[in-house]
């Protein structure tokens, strides 16, 4: 029965294989997380009862025991670099330049305009449809060996899909830590009195080279690929099949589409994903052109460290020069003190910015920076844009260095500073600032979502005593809002009633607003899927905890602090009186649920991102139905280029329209 029990587990690792490919690389879960976490618990009990059919490209074998040392890897291929851009007139010198390499008239190519991820560049090896290693670029030749980490990275294959795997492939992309991720693990270092990374490179380098892969495994990278060294059994004649057979291999090709075309279809590519740059989930500094005809590629050939047939156009640096006024402190919800600095206000990658975060006195004695410094400011990974150094030859000797406050600067309490962390706090759980913070933090739109509700309004409520907490927000009423400042009758029953619909959050979200230290949006997302209730997550026992999957040693210590406290429990019996009914989050079965559950839907006009027949494929894996025409039945149109008259009808009936763009943010594109 041996040979039953193999096949029963391969069908099992298969299965979850799929359900990865279809959840990290394609965005598009078609199981709950719970039925996942099933399917995975049952491979595991199976594996621990014959660890003799243990296979290593098994999805329970990703994270194994550290290593000793990063070993050497050559390269078969040298990894090369790119020759820069920086405007329409090198790009246009760069496509003269084939032209006259090639005594050529005329170039019979496309191009492909690929986003220029900001990362670390990666080769990872397949043989026979196994990865077998991962290596860093190093110095183009000798990089060092990653498989260890790579194997930790969700996105990346262990084993190659489809049934024409090629013999062997040495798959090339970048390694990049999505901004969200970034933000998530700056915030918890920042809470926990640490030092935070200064950009998602950094913070990818530095995971990858590390010995250990359960720190890549809580540091979650992804890897998008955009080329091949060697390869044996694949024949891409360009680099848009070579991306398609990638994606069909099962790997993760494109942050954003890649745009192909002629010269002209590049600038006017650029042109818009340098607009979108902000927008887009990782970081990207510019566009790849590259010929699309891999054997033109072959005939123009490379120069010492890069090929002739690609050029990186890079962006406008976000990178500006300002004024720092003054340095204040900024108190968070968790009492810690933030020095920030006001700015002139200065534009740094078409956004104004005022003010920059310092993080904390350590920071600003590294930097040396003082109210009257000029210095360089920018935004990376973050929104929120940092001072990354002063330029000191601008000084004029009258600048005045930052103290760090003794007394909290909102209610005058001494400030404490934390045993081994750089950060000072106020220990006032009563202080207005921070009070205000998690107000705010309560209501913001990861939390109970509360419209109408912000910053200034939360001061004006904590200062005038209606508000000492979250809770109080469920205690306001007309009589005590009228009168605040832009608060009439209607402004005051349209927040209400926005704080009435609060009153039934989702679980995660909920979780989220209060603001637990270590419980961020996708920590409470975790925490939410396996526990129905707030008893039943309180109830938990740190063995409990830790045994989620995705909740480390300190998460699960934090959220026993949290309930463990009794002024915490108070909140919750003070929320629950207050009418707060927190919905546990549904487990829904496959099949049912999806981003169209129950929705009709119809397309009208040309969609840029796939065909119709695509997209009316991802609307009914949603759970979606689509309809042949505009009537009252109809939930949703989404309006491509030149729509015909089935808009102005949907218009008419009150139909909901959608953009391409909100479709592709709706089915998680
Ligand atoms: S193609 C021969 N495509 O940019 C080199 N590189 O500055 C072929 N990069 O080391 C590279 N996105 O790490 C290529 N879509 C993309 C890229 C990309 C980012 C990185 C890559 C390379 C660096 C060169």
């Amino acid at each position: 029965m041996a040979g039953d029990l193999a096949r029963r587990l391969e069908k099992l690792r298969e299965e979850i294989r799929r359900h990865n490919h279809r959840y990290y690389v394609l965005s598009r879960p078609t199981i709950s997380d719970a039925e996942y976490d099933r399917l995975l618990r049952e491979l595991e009990r199976l594996e621990s009862e014959h660890p003799e059919l243990v296979t290593p490209d098994s999805p329970t074998q990703r994270v194994g025991a550290p290593v000793s040392a990063l070993a050497k890897v050559e390269h078969a291929e040298p990894m090369l670099s790119l020759e820069n851009a920086f405007n329409e007139a090198e790009v246009r010198e760069w496509e003269e330049s084939l032209r006259n390499f090639l005594k050529a008239e005329s170039l019979d190519t496309d191009f492909a305009g690929e986003p220029k991820l900001d990362g670390v560049s990666v080769e990872v090896v397949y043989e026979d449809g196994f990865l077998v290693r991962a290596s860093t670029r190093g110095d183009g030749w000798t990089g060092e060996d990653i498989t260890h980490n790579v194997r930790a990275i969700r996105s990346v294959p262990l084993r190659l899909a489809g049934r024409r795997v090629p013999a062997l492939l040495e798959a090339r992309g970048e390694a990049i830590m999505r901004k969200d991720v970034f933000q998530r693990l700056n915030r918890e270092l920042l809470e926990q009195g640490e030092e935070p990374f200064a950009n998602p490179r950094n913070l990818t380098s530095g995971t990858l080279k590390q010995l250990d892969p359960a720190v890549a495994e809580v540091r979650p990278l992804d890897i998008f690929f955009y080329g091949a060294g060697r390869s044996a059994g694949i024949e891409p004649r360009t680099q848009r099949e070579l991306l398609v057979l990638l994606g069909e291999l099962g790997l993760r090709t494109n942050l954003e589409l890649a745009a192909f075309g002629g010269l002209d279809a590049m600038l006017a590519a650029y042109a818009a994903l340098e607009e979108r740059r902000n927008d887009l989930p990782a970081e990207i500094d510019g566009m790849v052109i590259k010929v699309d005809d891999l054997r033109l590629r072959e005939r123009l050939g490379t120069r010492a460290r890069s090929p002739r047939w690609a050029l990186a156009v890079k962006f406008r640096a976000q990178q500006a020069t300002t004024r720092v006024n003054a340095i204040v402190v900024q108190v968070g919800r968790l009492g810690t003190l933030t020095p920030v600095a006001l700015l002139d206000p200065v534009e740094v990658g078409g956004v104004t910015v005022q003010r920059a975060t310092l993080h904390n006195a350590e920071q600003i004695r590294k930097l040396d920076v003082r109210a009257g410094d000029t210095v360089f400011i920018e935004r990376a990974g973050d929104v929120i844009p940092k001072v990354v150094a002063v330029v000191k030859e601008s000084r004029r000797g009258n600048e005045r260095p930052f103290q760090p406050p003794e007394r909290c600067p909102a209610c005058g309490t001494r400030v404490e500073q934390e045993e081994d962390a750089v950060a000072i706090r106020c220990p006032n759980a009563r202080c207005p600032a921070r009070v205000s913070a998690q107000v705010e933090h309560f209501v913001s739109r990861a939390g109970l979502d509360v419209e109408g509700i912000g910053p200034k309004l939360i001061e004006q409520l904590v200062a005038r005593g209606l508000v000492h907490g979250a809770a109080d927000l469920f205690r306001l009423d007309a009589e005590s809002l009228i009168g605040l400042e832009r608060m009439g009758e209607k402004s005051a029953a349209n927040l209400l009633a926005a704080i009435d619909r609060a009153r039934q959050p989702a679980l995660d979200r909920l979780l989220f607003a209060l603001g637990i230290a270590g419980v961020g949006q996708h920590v409470a997302e975790v925490l939410a899927a396996h526990f129905p209730s707030i008893e039943t997550l309180g109830g938990a026992s740190a063995e409990e905890l830790e045994a989620v999957k995705g909740i480390g040693p300190e998460a699960a210590a934090a959220v026993r602090a949290w309930f463990a406290l009794e002024e915490n429990q108070a909140l919750l019996r003070d929320l629950s009186g207050l009418g707060l009914r927190p919905r546990a989050l549904p487990a829904p079965a496959a099949g049912k649920g999806g981003a169209f559950a129950g929705q009709t839907v119809l397309f009208t006009g040309t969609l840029s991102s796939q065909t119709r027949a695509e997209a009316e494929a991802r609307v009914k894996e949603q759970g979606g139905r689509i309809l042949k025409s505009v009537s009252r039945n109809l939930d949703i149109l989404v309006v491509g280029e030149d729509p015909g008259s089935k808009l102005k009808k949907a218009r008419e009936l009150g139909v909901r329209i959608m953009t391409e763009a909100e479709f592709l943010e709706r089915i998680g594109d």
